[in-house]
């Protein structure tokens, strides 16, 4: 696995495999690689024959009071996870690289409708900043595939929106979840738990389902529901952002009727937050 760091060395790179024939994915990542990465990282293996990974914390979708200063970078250990999964390329740039006009001036993909709400709401500004910084790899590699995780369900609504509308001829692969044995989802996030709210974690997977549950059963009063399922959170130690029931497809507040749904959760333990969701089909 090559490791390079400009656009000039990737651009070469994923040229001389696409004059080979080989059909390329792209796994974009912000690094601190756990199992969910690497699932990532095989399901491209497994669908295109040169797989790029691209390695970069993203200033542009963090706010001003988030954890850019303090997000885990841990690249070496990175790079062995990504060389056992079969990860042919690994596009390691800088912040000048990726942005060598400044980010004040740097142009915006902006996404409407599914990036709105949910954590577009309590983020203002980071699907900007992801739609943008997706945008450009995609121009950089131009992949035919590029794989995502389902647990950023409403990323993978956003990027899959993008390649829509801008005509990309790029195909969207969300990759279930990877969950701990106990239900929590994994996440870089997760280490910065404490031992105490490690335990109290898998309460936001266990509200969710909880939900889906009495939803499966018949359950028409989604309000209602979704007052008790804070309450839970809250009983369990979180302090829930939002917990809310949309349209899966297009994100929009599902209704009785909807047969297509996901139950999305955001919630803070202590200065942690973490995001979940599930996918529920009745029909
Ligand atoms: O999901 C992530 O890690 C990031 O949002 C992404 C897609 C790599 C863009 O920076």
């Amino acid at each position: 696995m090559n490791t390079v760091k400009t656009v000039r060395e990737l651009r070469a790179a994923v040229a001389r495999a696409r004059s080979e024939g080989k059909r390329i994915a792209l796994v974009p990542t912000m690094g601190n690689l756990h199992s969910g990465h690497i699932a990532l990282v095989t399901k491209a293996a497994q669908r295109a024959d040169f797989v790029v990974a691209s390695l970069f914390v993203n200033p542009l979708q963090f706010g001003p009071n988030e954890d850019l200063a303090s997000y885990p970078r841990t690249l070496a250990a990175d790079q062995e996870k990504l060389l056992q999964a079969g990860c042919h390329l690994l596009f390691t740039p800088t912040v000048e690289e990726m942005y060598p006009h400044g980010m004040a001036d740097q142009t915006i993909v902006r996404v409407p409708v599914v990036s709105e709400g949910l954590c577009g709401g309590s983020r203002p500004g980071h699907f900007d900043g992801v739609s943008t910084v997706v945008s450009k790899f995609f121009n950089m590699v131009q992949p035919d595939i590029a794989v995502f995780g389902q647990k950023d369900f409403q990323q993978l609504a956003v990027v899959s929106a993008l390649v829509r509308d801008l005509n990309m001829p790029i195909q969207i692969i969300g990759e279930p979840t990877v969950r701990a044995t106990d239900g929590l989802a994994l996440s870089s996030r997760n280490g910065y738990l404490s031992e105490s709210q490690r335990a109290a974690a898998p309460a936001l997977y266990q509200v969710i389902n909880t939900v889906a549950d009495a939803i499966r059963n018949g359950e028409k009063d989604l309000e209602q529901l979704l007052v008790k399922g804070k309450h839970d959170l809250e009983a369990a130690g979180f302090r829930p952002d939002y917990l809310e029931i949309r349209q899966a497809v297009t994100l929009r507040p599902a209704t009785p009727d909807d047969n297509d749904l996901v139950i999305l959760a955001a919630a803070w333990l202590g200065t942690t937050r973490l995001i979940d969701n599930l996918h529920l089909n009745r029909s």
